[in-house]
């Protein structure tokens, strides 16, 4: 019975860990980075150097900082609520009281406002954590995609997403109907560029994916992206007076390569070829907020190889995001780099949530994280390719985590010293509660003009 029991588990691991392991993330492959590079025109490679200066200036040199800053705010709003359900409501008064759904305090800084389809860049103020300067299309005008065909990736058609992301200056890419975009190629965006989707239903889907490179400030919130593929590459438009050789597209959701100032929020992503969001290349000062992940093998690699020290610089706060249903595996996966995952919902995963490789910092705060059923993957981490006796030094930390169903996570490093928590925080007393509420709304939202979101 025990030799039964035993020998059907070991099959089911193997079973499961075959299809998996075949398929390692692109960015990962020796030749990965020189292949792209290949194609780089002087162009690029003036802002590959641009970027790079950028990016290093983006880096907050004293990251507990800015990690403070944001579990503070959040545990004076926990402190706060449990005073009282007022601040589920917010602060209007009088008839424009609405049923506003604001459970943190990214949402609270916008969401309440029934106003929010007249007063758009205030979006650009809510940001917090690592892309917490991050301002996008903030104080340009306001760009409104009416056409969502991609027919002409050269020479894009006004009013199509592909010409709004070229253009240069800051713009605040909004759209006037709901639709689905199918990409030709990859949507390779400029700097300072928010794009917006309140107010419609935006998906970009079952074509190419967006391409963050070499550039600075990028907002993306609310919309759609899933059943991204790899494309074929060519001549592709990437500002308004450049277009160049691509090869072809990794097949990622969102890819952050050389980027810095980047805030991703209230988006909802699935089933992607490559990664649903990579951030590689010495990308830094970014925020994952709000946002809804399901149906992926290789969800977040963040550093795609064990030689690019350059990600040394890279920080990225994970914030009341819900990975869900069929999710497998790298909730993220990290190489370098400091990655604080604060206040999220971890309802899935088939093989571990977070792991990582190369002495990355992971601060895991207040997250709810409940392990599958089968017992051989309880284990929220997964130290890649390391011996123990190197990975203990790694500072991999849990604290005021909800483990639930088995899940464990195992620490490692020495403890947080500058512990951003001091003496007001409360989330010790209920953290699963609470993390369901603060990511509740977690995805797209869908926002009528008018009213509170
Ligand atoms: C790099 O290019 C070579 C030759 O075109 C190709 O065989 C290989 O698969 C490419 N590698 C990656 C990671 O794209
Ligand atoms: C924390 O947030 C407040 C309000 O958004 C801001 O004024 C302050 O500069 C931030 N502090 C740090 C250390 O980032
Ligand atoms: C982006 O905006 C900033 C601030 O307005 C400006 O200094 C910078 O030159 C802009 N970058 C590009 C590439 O347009």
């Amino acid at each position: 019975m025990e030799k039964i029991h035993i020998l059907l588990h070991l099959f089911y691991l193997v079973v499961m860990l075959l299809p998996i392991t075949l398929h390692a993330n692109v960015k990962e492959k020796p030749d990965y980075f020189e292949n792209h590079s290949k194609v780089f025109d002087g162009y690029w490679k003036e802002k590959a150097k641009i970027a790079e200066q950028d990016n290093k200036a983006a880096y907050f040199r004293d990251p507990y900082s800015v990690s403070s800053n944001l579990t503070s705010s959040v545990s004076e709003l926990i402190t706060m609520n449990n005073g009282g359900r007022r601040n589920l409501i917010g602060h209007l008064k009088g008839k424009n009281k609405g049923p506003c759904q604001a459970t943190n305090p990214i949402d609270r800084c916008w969401r309440c406002d029934p106003n929010w389809a007249n007063n758009r860049q205030k979006l650009a103020d809510c940001v917090l954590g690592f892309g917490r300067n991050t301002k996008g299309g903030k104080g340009g005008p306001i760009y409104v995609v009416i056409d969502p065909s991609d027919s002409d990736v050269v020479n894009p058609k006004p009013g199509t997403l592909r010409h709004a992301v070229t253009r240069n200056g800051p713009l605040w890419i909004i759209f006037s109907r709901s639709m689905v975009i199918n990409l030709k190629q990859e949507l390779i965006m400029t700097s300072n560029k928010t794009i917006d989707g309140r107010g419609s239903d935006v998906h970009i889907a079952h074509g190419a994916g967006i391409t963050i490179q070499f550039i600075k400030n990028v907002i993306i919130h609310g919309i759609k992206v899933y059943n991204i593929e790899v494309h074929g590459g060519g001549l592709i438009r990437d500002a308004e007076n450049h277009f160049g050789l691509r090869t072809q597209s990794d097949g990622d959701g969102i890819s952050i390569f050389g980027s810095s100032n980047i805030w991703i929020d209230h988006v909802s992503m699935k089933n992607c070829y490559d990664g649903l969001i990579d951030a590689i290349m010495g990308s830094t000062a970014i925020t994952i907020s709000n946002s809804h992940f399901t149906d992926h093998n290789e969800v977040m690699l963040f550093g795609a190889s064990d030689s690019h020290e350059a990600d040394k610089i890279m920080q990225i706060t994970l914030a009341f995001n819900h990975f869900g249903k069929r999710l497998i595996q790298r909730m993220p996966r990290c190489r370098f780099g400091f990655v604080h995952v604060v206040n999220n919902a971890y309802t899935h995963w088939e093989m571990y949530a977070i792991g990582g490789s190369k002495n990355p910092t992971i601060i895991s705060e207040g997250n709810k994280f409940i392990a599958p059923n089968n017992i051989h993957i309880k284990q929220v981490t997964k130290r890649e390719y390391t011996l123990e006796s190197v990975w203990k030094n790694w500072q991999w930390r849990s604290i005021n985590d909800e483990l639930l169903n088995g899940a464990y996570f195992i620490q490692s490093g020495p403890e947080l010293k500058n512990r951003p928590f001091d003496r007001k925080d409360m989330i010790k007393a209920r953290p699963g509660t609470q993390v369901g509420r603060l990511t509740r709304n977690a995805g797209r939202l869908a926002c009528k003009v008018g009213k509170p979101c």
